[in-house]
């Protein structure tokens, strides 16, 4: 893909950024959580088919539903954060007019999902959960530190979508909840398209310059933010603030516990497959 075939898509991603704009201020909130209700899809609860899970009941597993749905948001807004500040680094820094203006929908559109996000948190659990993120120690020069931003960017980004994707369609959620990841997957749709066509145009145009040893270091740099992009997913302070008795063993247990490994696996394979394409990620185990 040359530069005039990528400037075309990102034509047509701004138009459609000013053409379907979502606005958090239309959001019709209710005065508060309903906790006998599913605030998060079951089977997408981070302990789902654990010995833990198995030992709730039906109320116990609702109030964690709205617990899960908190952190989800939350790592949302922390991701989201994180991108706006630097992406926002990364506008009018070359010569690639196109690719700013787009990113300033992009920017703007993150803002935006930061405030439902945390609009969510801060009515229903008082507080957006701490940010648990970890910063690589990344030490590489600057073109590869931006390619591999881009690609953190869209590999957080598949993830999110794959749960806002079935969560908008779950018809046992509060629709508050669905609302939210209906608005979100819409949005997220023109990153991911966005995301899909910069990282090959960025490949195209960089990797001859990428030795073995880089690509490796590439490879495992990404490898290493899946893992820890997926460790969000589990949080203590979820499992404590919805009153199970052994919050910390639960999280302790359930990262490594085989259901959890196999939806981990199961998204993974269905959403991350352009990253191995392009030879940037390990299959899934
Ligand atoms: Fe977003
Ligand atoms: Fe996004």
């Amino acid at each position: 893909m040359n530069t005039d075939e990528f400037n075309e898509h990102l034509v047509k991603l701004s138009k459609a950024s000013l053409g379907n704009f979502m606005d958090p201020g239309e959001i019709e909130w209710p005065a508060e959580a309903n906790v006998a209700a599913w605030h998060f899809t079951p089977e997408l609860i981070s302990i789902y088919g654990t010995p833990a899970w198995n030992a709730l009941d039906d109320a116990a597993r609702m109030r964690l539903s709205l617990f899960e749905a908190v952190n989800f948001f939350s790592l949302n807004v922390h991701g989201e954060k994180f991108l706006v500040s630097e992406i926002s680094r990364h506008l009018y820094t070359d010569e690639h007019p196109e690719l700013s203006r787009y990113l300033l929908h992009f920017v703007e559109e993150e803002t935006k999902h930061m405030m439902y996000f945390s609009g969510f948190c801060n009515r229903y659990a008082g507080k957006v959960y701490r940010d648990r993120t970890l910063q690589l120690d990344q030490g590489l020069e600057s073109g590869l530190a931006t390619f591999l931003l881009f690609a953190r960017i869209y590999l957080f980004e598949e993830i999110v979508d794959e749960y806002n994707r079935i969560m908008a369609a779950d018809e046992r959620l509060e629709p508050i909840v669905r609302e939210i990841n209906r608005m979100h997957h819409v949005e997220e749709s023109r990153h991911l398209a966005f995301g899909r066509k910069h990282l090959r145009f960025l490949i195209e145009r960089d990797e001859d310059e990428w030795d073995a040893w880089t690509r490796a270091q590439v490879r495992q740099h990404l490898n290493d933010f899946l893992g820890l992009t997926w460790k969000q997913y589990y949080n203590p302070d979820v499992y404590e603030d919805a009153g199970l008795t052994d919050a910390f063993g639960t999280w302790h247990s359930a990262y490594d516990d085989p259901s959890c490994q196999k939806h981990r696996t199961r998204i993974n394979r269905q959403r991350l497959g352009l990253l191995r394409e392009l030879e940037l990620l390990e299959d899934p185990s």
